[in-house]
């Protein structure tokens, strides 16, 4: 009884399953056809040309003759989207997606072939993508291993330190040059001391210092006056607000004075007057000859009566040794 139930059932879906293949292939070369004969074109507003009539007569006749099998076969083949990739290849579609940065593309702009490998014929590497295809040799001919770097070509910005290690002049001639031909303490710390834990890391300064020369001193403003790569050669102040106590912490004399005269030398900064590390202003600079010919030309030092430039304090008469009176 069982058995002629699921016999039944199974001449059934035999049944449906015809049925539908009929209709499908029915409907396709119905379509093909449809479009391809002149009175479709004709009805389409276009002119019934012989040479066009002709062709498209054969071409019925064609499609007519076509086994609905072979059918299977025809149509536009679109080369798999990333996204396609993606349902056997997740893993890279993801580091892609996530990590891939100018390397989203369509995997065959790099894969022009792919599911070629076989190992008998050792054939991997001639048909991986040759990054120098596209790239040529950015880092010149001393960096020709692209792949000993850029071990992840998903992931092209994504370095390992270990890979560079020892080789930063080959790409950063400039920052190589400066530490080596300027001496300084940063010189034994060394590229990798403060560019530590991976490529491109850059270090802050209280790493490895405790402290400014001031509480509060951010490292934007270590860098406003210290290059790392040469650290004693101070750039110039010019533009720069600095906080005359950041001088102060050193010259403490300087900073006193200049602390408590209530002249207007009280009212600048130490580098409106020292524009860069260690110069020394002269006073004409800014004021010309405010006196009489007569007088600078007796006392040609400013200093002779003023003093001090940061107290401007005013001589007593002792200390005024007018000469040649
Ligand atoms: C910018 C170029 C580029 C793009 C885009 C790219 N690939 Fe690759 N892919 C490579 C290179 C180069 C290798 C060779 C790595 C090697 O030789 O070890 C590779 C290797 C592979 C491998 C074999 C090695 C492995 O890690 O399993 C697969 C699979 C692969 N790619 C799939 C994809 C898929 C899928 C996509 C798109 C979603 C894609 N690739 C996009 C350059 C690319
Ligand atoms: C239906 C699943 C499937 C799809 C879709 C697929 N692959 Fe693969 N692919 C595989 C399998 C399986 C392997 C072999 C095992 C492996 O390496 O993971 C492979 C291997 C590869 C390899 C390395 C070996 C070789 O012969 O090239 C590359 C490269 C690759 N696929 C690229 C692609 C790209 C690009 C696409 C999309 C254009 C794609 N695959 C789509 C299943 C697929
Ligand atoms: C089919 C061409 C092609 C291949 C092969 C290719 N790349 Fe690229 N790559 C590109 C393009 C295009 C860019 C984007 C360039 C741009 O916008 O400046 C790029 C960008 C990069 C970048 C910068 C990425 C970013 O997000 O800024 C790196 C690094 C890189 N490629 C390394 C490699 C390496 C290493 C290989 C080999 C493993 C390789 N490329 C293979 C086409 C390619
Ligand atoms: C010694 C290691 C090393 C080798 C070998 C190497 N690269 Fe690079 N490459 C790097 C590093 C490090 C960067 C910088 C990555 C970052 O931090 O953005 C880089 C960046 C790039 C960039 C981006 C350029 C830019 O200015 O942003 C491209 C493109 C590139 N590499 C391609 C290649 C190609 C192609 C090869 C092989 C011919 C190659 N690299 C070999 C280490 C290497
Ligand atoms: C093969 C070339 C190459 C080598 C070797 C290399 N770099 Fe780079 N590096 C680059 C490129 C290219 C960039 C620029 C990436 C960019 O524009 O974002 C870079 C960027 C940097 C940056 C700046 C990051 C930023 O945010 O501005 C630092 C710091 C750096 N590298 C330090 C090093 C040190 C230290 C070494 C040695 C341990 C080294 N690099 C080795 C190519 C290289
Ligand atoms: C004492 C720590 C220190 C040492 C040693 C050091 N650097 Fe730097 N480096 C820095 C700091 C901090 C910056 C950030 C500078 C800035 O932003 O003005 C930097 C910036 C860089 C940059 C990026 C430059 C730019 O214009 O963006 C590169 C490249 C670099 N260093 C390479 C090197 C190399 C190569 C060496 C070894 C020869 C080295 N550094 C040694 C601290 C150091
Ligand atoms: C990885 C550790 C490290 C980092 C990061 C670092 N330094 Fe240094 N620096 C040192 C060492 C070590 C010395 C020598 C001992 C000392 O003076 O503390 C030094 C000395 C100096 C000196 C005196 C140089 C000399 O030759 O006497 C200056 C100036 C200096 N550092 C400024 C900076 C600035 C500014 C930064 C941030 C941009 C910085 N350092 C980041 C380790 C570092
Ligand atoms: C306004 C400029 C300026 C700023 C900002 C500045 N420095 Fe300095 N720094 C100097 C000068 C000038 C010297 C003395 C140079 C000399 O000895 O010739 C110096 C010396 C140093 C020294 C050498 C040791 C010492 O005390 O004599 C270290 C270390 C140092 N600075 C670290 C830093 C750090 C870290 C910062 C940020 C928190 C910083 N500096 C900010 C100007 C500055
Ligand atoms: C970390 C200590 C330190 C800091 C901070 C510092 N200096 Fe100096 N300065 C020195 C040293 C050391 C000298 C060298 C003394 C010498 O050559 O006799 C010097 C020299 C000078 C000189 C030349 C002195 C002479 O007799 O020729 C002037 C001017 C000067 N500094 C101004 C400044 C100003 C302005 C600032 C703040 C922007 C400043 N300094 C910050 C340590 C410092
Ligand atoms: C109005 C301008 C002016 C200001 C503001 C000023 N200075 Fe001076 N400073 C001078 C002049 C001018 C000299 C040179 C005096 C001379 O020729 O002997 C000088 C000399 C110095 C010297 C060298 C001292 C010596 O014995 O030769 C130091 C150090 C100094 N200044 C530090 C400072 C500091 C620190 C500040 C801020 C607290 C400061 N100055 C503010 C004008 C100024
Ligand atoms: C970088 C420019 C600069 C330099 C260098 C400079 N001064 Fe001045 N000085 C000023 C300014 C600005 C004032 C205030 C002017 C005002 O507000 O009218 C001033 C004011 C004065 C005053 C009047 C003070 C008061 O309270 O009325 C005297 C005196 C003076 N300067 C003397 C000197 C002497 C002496 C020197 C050299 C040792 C000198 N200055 C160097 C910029 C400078
Ligand atoms: C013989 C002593 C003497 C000499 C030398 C001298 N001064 Fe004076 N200067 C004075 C006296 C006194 C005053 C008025 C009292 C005061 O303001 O301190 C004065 C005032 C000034 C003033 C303020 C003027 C005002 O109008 O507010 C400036 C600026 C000044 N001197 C700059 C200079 C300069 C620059 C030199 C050198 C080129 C110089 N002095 C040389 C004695 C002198």
């Amino acid at each position: 009884m069982r058995k002629a139930f699921l016999g039944m059932l199974v001449f059934l879906a035999v049944g449906l399953i015809w049925l539908v293949s009929c209709t499908t292939t029915t409907k396709t070369t119905g379509a093909a056809v449809e479009v391809r004969t002149p009175a479709a074109a004709e009805a389409a507003g276009k002119p019934k040309l012989a040479e066009e009539a002709a062709p498209a007569a054969e071409e019925v006749a064609r499609a007519e003759e076509v086994p609905p099998e072979k059918v299977l076969f025809e149509g536009e083949i679109k080369p798999l989207s990333p996204v396609e990739c993606a349902r056997c290849h997740y893993p890279i579609y993801k580091i892609l997606k996530d990590q891939g940065g100018k390397h989203r593309q369509v995997c065959t702009n790099c894969h022009e072939v792919y599911h070629r490998y076989n190992p008998l014929r050792k054939n991997w590497k001639a048909i991986m993508p040759k990054c120098n295809k596209c790239h040529g040799l950015p880092h010149g001919k001393a960096a020709k291993e692209c792949l000993s770097c850029h071990q992840e070509p998903h992931s092209p910005r994504r370095i390992e330190l270990a890979s560079v290690s020892g080789k930063c002049a080959l790409c950063h001639k400039d920052e190589s040059e400066t530490l080596k031909t300027h001496e300084s303490a940063h010189q034994d710390v060394g590229c990798e001391g403060c560019h530590s834990d991976r490529h491109g890391r850059v270090p802050e300064c209280f790493e490895c210092h405790d402290e400014g020369h001031i509480p509060g001193q951010t490292v934007k403003e270590c860098l406003s006056c210290h290059n790392p790569h040469m650290p004693k050669d101070i750039k110039s102040f010019e533009g720069l607000e600095v906080d005359n106590r950041v001088c102060g912490s050193c010259h403490d004399t300087e900073f006193e004075r200049l602390a408590s005269t209530t002249t207007k030398h009280g009212k600048q900064a130490c580098v409106f007057c020292h524009n860069r590390h260690g110069f020394k202003p002269k006073c004409e600079g800014c004021h010309g000859k405010p006196h009489s010919a007569a007088l600078h030309k007796k006392f040609p030092q400013c200093l002779r009566c003023h003093l001090d430039p940061h107290s401007l304090r005013r001589p007593k008469v002792s200390e005024v040794q007018i000469q040649g009176k």
